[in-house]
């Protein structure tokens, strides 16, 4: 049995239904495997998606009959209006990178991997292995698996200095995703209404986070080398915030990796200010021309509050991330975040913690290192060819994007919306700016579906970029 066969009697059976009338038997399974030359399962599992759906109810013994469907009647939510009244923060639907295309463009808007990109096989059998245990069934404890904390602890512990304490298990709590560990995290961190210094640009999901939690997101200016240090000292000195979100390694979107110098002095600035820094780690499988550098493994009096995210890695489908923090910290993080997860599935936590420590883990990363340079390589060729007026800001040593500028002037939203009218999607850089946009920028990524599309992508992109530059 195939899904392809399954969905095309899928396919098939609901045009029938909605020709047939409410009521009507539809002809029975071995009528079906007869007529559509497929197997009794495949018959099933079609019938099965089109009660799901609605349109048919089967009666054991009897037959499967067509339901009955109720016109849809319009509604009025009109009083919905004076009743939510006025948002409490402008929160709006989710940005661009996370929207469905159609079915046939290229899409390099996407912030995931395509899953020929994942540890397949490994996902797989951890999958079948964490349904035979207790896993499965049992609560788990509320900061986490405690096998998956160690795992957590001792990755980072690996490359902590012998002067520096390593970060044990009660340091860990995970959580589903490091999205809800930065709510958590900035919750925890910065009082409501207070200022929380971010990169500029930084990813869309932590300037959600921020509205989210009631923080305010005030930018720092970057470099080639990461934050711009000056600049990160005096906002600090002009704000009095308590806090600094940045990702030193890959940074989504623009690729950067902070240098060892960047990365002591911002810890410097940081103690200096009685300050936390927020590191997110979530490219940390991402490496391309260097290897993560977790600011966390120089923590020794827990300033770094630690994101390690394997969302990305092991399968958007296994959202599970750690937070990792010393001291009272992780007291006021467990009590924020289980008031919102109280605790993450155990069979989820059972099948990541089985990937990553199989010996085929540590394989599937190097291969995918090549994988991604020979894919960032194809589209940095590709739009240097054909697309001359997109300038790469720089090349990425690691993670899923470029981040490529415009000529100044440019309408970047337009551009977007012209491209996805000739099928190719990418995504606008105003999303990643915490105030205005200080240029026009877009995100795209080489780590989507198809990677032989990326001369075509790049083609279009060159052409719409030409077409609008003012
Ligand atoms: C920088 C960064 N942090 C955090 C996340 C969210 O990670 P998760 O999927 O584990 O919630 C993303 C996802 O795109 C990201 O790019």
């Amino acid at each position: 049995m195939t899904n392809g066969s399954s969905d095309r009697l899928v396919a098939v059976l609901t045009a029938w239904v909605r020709d047939a009338s409410a009521g009507a038997r539809l002809p029975s399974t071995r009528a079906l495997v007869a007529e559509h030359g497929v197997g009794p399962g495949t018959v099933q599992r079609a019938l099965s998606v089109l009660a799901a759906r609605g349109l048919v109810e089967s009666r054991p013994g009897v037959g499967t009959f067509v339901r009955a469907q109720r016109a849809p009647q319009a509604v009025d939510y009109g009083w919905q209006v004076a009743a939510l009244g006025a948002p409490r923060t402008d929160l709006r639907a989710l940005p661009a990178t996370m929207r469905t295309g159609a079915p046939d463009a290229i899409a390099l808007h996407s912030g995931y991997p395509d899953p020929s990109l994942l540890p397949e096989r490994l996902v797989r059998s951890a999958f079948v292995r964490a349904a035979r245990q207790e896993a499965a069934l049992q609560r788990p404890d509320a900061t986490g698996l405690p096998e998956l904390r160690s795992w957590f602890a001792a990755e980072l512990a690996a490359t902590v200095p012998d002067d520096v304490a390593p970060p044990t298990l009660k340091d860990v709590l995970v959580v589903p995703g490091s999205q809800s560990g930065l709510v958590a995290v900035f919750r925890s961190l910065v009082p409501a209404g207070g200022v929380l210094l971010v990169e500029s640009p930084t990813y869309w999901g932590a300037l959600l986070a921020a509205k989210q939690a009631g923080v305010r997101a005030v930018p720092v200016a970057h470099g080639p080398d990461g934050p711009d240090v000056d600049a990160l000292a005096r906002a600090f000195a002009e704000t009095g915030a308590r806090a600094f979100y940045g990702q030193p390694t890959f940074a989504n979107p623009t690729g950067t990796q902070w240098s060892p110098a960047v990365g002591q002095a911002v810890l410097d600035v940081v103690r200096q200010h009685g300050a936390f820094l927020v590191e997110d780690d979530w490219a940390h499988d991402f490496g391309i021309d260097a290897d993560p550098r977790p600011l966390a493994a120089r923590d020794d009096d827990g300033r770094v509050v630690y994101l390690r995210s394997l969302t990305k890695s092991v399968s958007p489908s296994v959202r599970v991330a750690a937070v990792v923090a010393r001291g009272p910290v992780q007291e006021r993080v467990r009590a924020v975040a289980g008031a919102e997860q109280l605790y993450v599935s155990g069979i989820l936590q059972a099948a990541t913690l089985d990937v990553v420590t199989q010996p085929g883990w540590a394989a599937h990363r190097r291969t995918l290192r090549q994988r991604l340079r020979d894919r960032r390589d194809l589209l940095l060729a590709s739009l240097a060819e054909h697309a001359p007026l997109v300038e790469v800001a720089s090349v990425p040593a690691g993670g899923l994007h470029v981040w490529v500028r415009l000529p100044d002037g440019t309408d970047v939203d337009a551009v977007a919306r012209d491209c996805e009218a000739h099928g190719l999607l990418v995504a606008p850089g105003s999303g990643w700016f915490a105030a205005e946009p200080t240029g026009a920028f877009l995100r795209i990524g080489f780590a989507g579906p198809d990677p032989s599309a990326f001369g075509q992508a790049a083609r279009i992109l060159g052409e719409r970029v030409a077409s609008a530059t003012p």
